[in-house]
């Protein structure tokens, strides 16, 4: 048997595409500790695309399953790689983790805290979860955190996170609109959860709302990115979608170190488009640009400002580790690299990371529960807005606030 871990990727759609790309990425590193044995989807047109995919990619056709049934019976996979639409997480995930497979998810975990829960529930002491959450590796949100814990902002104040502005097109996928399959609210609040919980720790409670900013979306006329699986998958959209799930959400939040953090994610009107992301501490600020372009964090303080490696000179011993530099460079917290190869080099990261507590033992850098932490914070920002309050991270990991959720549990079977 090959020392790597042999990976199932199940989901082969438009981001199972992105994902067989982060392996190539990987591979590409010399370092790929992963050998993917075989795709799956229920949809078999999908699965064979990704099983050519992965030919050209990776040089190896991997085998075609087209149930989880099936593929968690094929005694070559070790573990596997979800990649389908997060609704469907609980329902591939719980019975893989029962059968001691090892399990990495595409966030968000789960729509509910429930559905996390039964996910992690099911994961034996020994078998790994790992939640694939691709925008705190990038190098400049590296040097962020580098930046907070080494105190150079002093104490800190708040931070702002705002991506405002859009149009009315339908955002990647019709099922993103639909409350049942994961409103785009909540798959994309999740990813600016998770940034907040990477740079600030653990949420403490939340004053929000989410709302549906567009009543109907449209086709878009070109995909978002240029791949196979975007061109089909637009190619059989409709042309118009009626929402039922939020496509915004807005939160004041207080985390357990005392840091306030406003965050607003509105895809909708032609104004300015507006993203912002900084800190603000008692010594100084920080901005942060957009994840994924490779842009130089500014410190501004008062002896002055720095920039990307300039921030550098006040962190004599940062590093990023050995897979982030052979993609993106020594010490690269700026970077000129294509956005497609970017986020092709985030994935391998997050999968190195779990093949690694797979094989040689440990946590991934974010288990289950950092998944479920994320989820739970832009929940409490939703039943914030239904309870008319502010609601405690412990109210919504309890259960006992969950007044949106219980809809779509109910659904899932859950409730
Ligand atoms: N991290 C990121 O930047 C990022 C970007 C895009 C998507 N995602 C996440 O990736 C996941 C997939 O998103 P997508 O845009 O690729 O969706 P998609 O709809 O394009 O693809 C989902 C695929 O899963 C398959 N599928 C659904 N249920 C299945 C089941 N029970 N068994 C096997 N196959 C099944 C579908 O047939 C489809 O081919 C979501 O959780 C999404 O939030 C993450």
């Amino acid at each position: 048997m090959s020392d790597k871990l042999a990976l199932c990727m199940v989901g082969c759609g438009g981001m199972g595409s992105r994902h067989l790309r982060g392996l190539a990425s990987l591979a590409r590193t010399g370092l790929s500790n992963i050998e993917l044995v075989a795709v799956c989807d229920v949809r078999e047109d999908n699965a064979k695309r990704a099983a050519a995919e992965a030919e050209e990619l990776l040089g190896r056709r991997p085998a075609v399953h087209l149930s989880m049934a099936k593929a968690i019976a094929d005694p070559a996979i070790q573990a596997f790689d979800i990649v389908t639409d997060a609704s469907s997480h609980a329902a591939v995930v719980v019975p893989a983790l029962q059968a001691s497979k090892a399990v990495l998810c595409e966030k968000p975990l789960g729509l509910t805290v429930r559905s996390c829960r039964a996910m992690i529930d099911a994961a034996a002491a020994n078998t790994v979860l790992a939640t694939a959450e691709n925008y705190r590796r990038d190098p400049p949100n590296r040097l962020v955190r580098a930046v907070l814990e080494a105190g150079l902002l002093g104490h800190v104040h708040l931070m702002n996170q705002f991506s405002v502005g859009g149009d009315d097109k339908i955002i990647i996928t019709p099922w993103r609109h639909d409350k049942h399959r994961g409103a785009i609210g909540m798959d994309m609040g999740v990813h600016y959860a998770d940034i907040i919980q990477y740079y600030l720790g653990p949420f403490e409670s939340a004053a929000g709302d989410a709302f549906m900013a567009e009543p109907i979306r449209h086709r878009r006329a070109k995909p978002e990115m240029d791949t196979p699986a975007y061109r089909e998958r637009l190619a059989e959209m409709p042309e118009t979608v009626i929402p039922t799930g939020e496509d915004s959400v807005v939160a004041n939040f207080r985390m357990q170190s005392g840091v306030l953090v406003q965050m607003a994610y509105v895809p909708s009107g032609p104004g300015e488009r507006w993203w912002q992301r900084s800190l603000h501490g008692r010594l100084g600020s920080l901005s942060v640009p957009r994840d994924r372009t490779g842009g130089a964090p500014v410190l501004q303080r008062a002896d002055g400002i720095l920039r990307g490696r300039e921030i550098l000179r006040e962190l004599p011993d940062f590093t990023l580790d050995e897979v982030t530099s052979r993609i993106f460079g020594d010490n690269a917290v700026e970077y000129t690299i294509p956005f497609n190869d970017a986020d092709a080099g985030h994935i391998a990261i997050e999968m190195h990371d779990f093949a690694r507590a797979v094989l040689e033992g440990g946590q991934p850098e974010i288990d289950g529960w950092g998944g479920l932490t994320a989820v739970a914070a832009v929940l409490a920002a939703f039943e914030s807005g239904i309870a008319g309050r502010t609601i405690t991270l412990s109210e919504i990991l309890d259960g006992s606030v969950s007044a949106y959720q219980d809809e779509i549990d109910r659904a899932q079977g859950l409730l």
